[in-house]
């Protein structure tokens, strides 16, 4: 993997830059639609690849492993042949999903201990097992097993996370630099800075982190339930050690102005299942504000769902008709739905990218936070 910084911006920490894989480039900053089952929930490749212009998805370790299972992950040839995505992939390690999802969860210092949230078996992630899995699925970039403890966290208990994050994350490494690809082509592993809402304990981890040289580096453990202001400040934090030369990755995270303002601060890569899950509920992300599919006030509305949307899906189709598809209750209104959404996520960075080549982000970012926030 290769990053290239291609502009800055005095007035902001933004920039413009160029990742390279051997799966194909990705232009950030970057919005990475979440297929955690190897799938992007209603949207299929074509439209992944035409109308939104995904650059690169997200997949799950935690999801793939324990369906379909890595033997037919292996006998498919890695996940980019089993779902027919040739672009990137970047697999999440799987240690958010084992805290959200899985029962019978146990810490210790080898690993997580965990049921599944499917039939209950039993399993073990360990740093090195989660590097293996990655390295089966065949990811262009894998992540470290991590914890991400609550966002309310007292400090004694972030401290004591922490550190094991980073042991977790020594072992992680070390099997990573230690085992090869499974298929022909490369692999990054990107270390999670953690430390919950402490200046000194994200300090600490981001410090640990870059000292290891990985090809990128992500910020974990935000958008867990603190204020908004504290995760923009502990982004900044951050940010003032990892390396500029680096790609920096925001987990998790999150609405339109989020994104902006994580832009803003150094962020290169984001991912959320917002805009697929809240499409999926009636809930349209747009340049002009937000707007619930359900409301009666679209039913005579036949104008286009946006005159000026990114997607074939904004001008194909009524606001009408798409409150009429939510509440027939129509598999077609989640697909509409996710498909504009995705496509806005996608345009809003790209036009972010523009306006930080272009030198006028910090006035572009202010109205547009402005906009999306807006409820129409
Ligand atoms: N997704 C969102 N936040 C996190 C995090 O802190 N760790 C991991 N592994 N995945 C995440």
């Amino acid at each position: 993997m290769n990053y290239e910084v291609i502009a800055t911006n005095n007035d902001t920490q933004a920039r413009a830059g160029l990742i390279t894989t051997d799966h194909g480039q990705i232009e950030t900053p970057i919005f990475m639609p979440v297929g955690t089952v190897g799938a992007v929930k209603a949207v299929h490749m074509s439209e992944l690849r035409n109308d939104i212009k995904a650059q690169i998805i997200l997949g799950n370790t935690y999801h793939l492993y324990l369906r379909p299972g890595m033997d037919v992950i292996e006998h498919a040839g890695g996940l980019h042949k089993f779902n027919g995505w040739e672009k990137p992939i970047l697999t999440d390690s799987g240690g958010f999903q084992v805290f959200s999802l899985a029962a019978n969860r146990k810490l210790k210092d080898e690993g997580v201990y965990f049921r599944s949230h499917i039939d209950g078996s039993k399993h073990l992630f360990t740093p090195e097992k989660v590097v293996d899995i990655q390295r089966t699925i065949g990811s262009d970039i894998m992540m470290a097993l991590d914890e991400c403890p609550p966002g309310q966290s007292e400090y004694d208990y972030a401290r004591k996370s922490l550190r094991l994050t980073q042991s977790w994350l020594k072992r992680g490494w070390k099997h990573f630099n230690e085992t090869e690809p499974h298929y022909a082509h490369r692999q990054a592993f990107f270390p999670i800075v953690q430390g919950c809402t402490f200046k000194d304990l994200r300090q600490d981890s981001a410090k640990f982190v870059a000292d290891l040289g990985a090809e990128g580096n992500a910020i974990g453990g935000l958008a867990v339930g603190e204020p908004t202001e504290v995760m923009y400040d502990m982004i900044e934090v951050v940010n003032e050690i990892l390396p500029h030369n680096k790609p920096r990755y925001l987990m998790g995270v999150g609405t339109p102005a989020n994104i902006l303002e994580a832009i803003d601060r150094g962020v290169d890569m984001m991912d959320c299942v917002m805009p697929t899950r809240n499409g999926r509920n009636g809930m349209l992300f747009t340049q002009h504000g937000t707007m619930n599919m359900r409301n009666k006030k679209w039913a005579y509305d036949f104008s286009p769902i946006q005159e000026d949307g990114a997607s074939v899906v904004d001008t194909a189709y009524s606001k009408a008709y798409l409150r009429h598809l939510f509440i027939a209750q129509e598999i077609l209104a989640m697909q509409i739905a996710s498909i504009h959404n995705l496509a806005f996520y996608l345009w809003l960075v790209r036009e972010a990218r523009k306006h930080i080549i272009a030198g006028d982000f910090k006035s572009w970012k202010t109205t547009m936070v402005e906009n999306v926030t807006r409820r129409l």
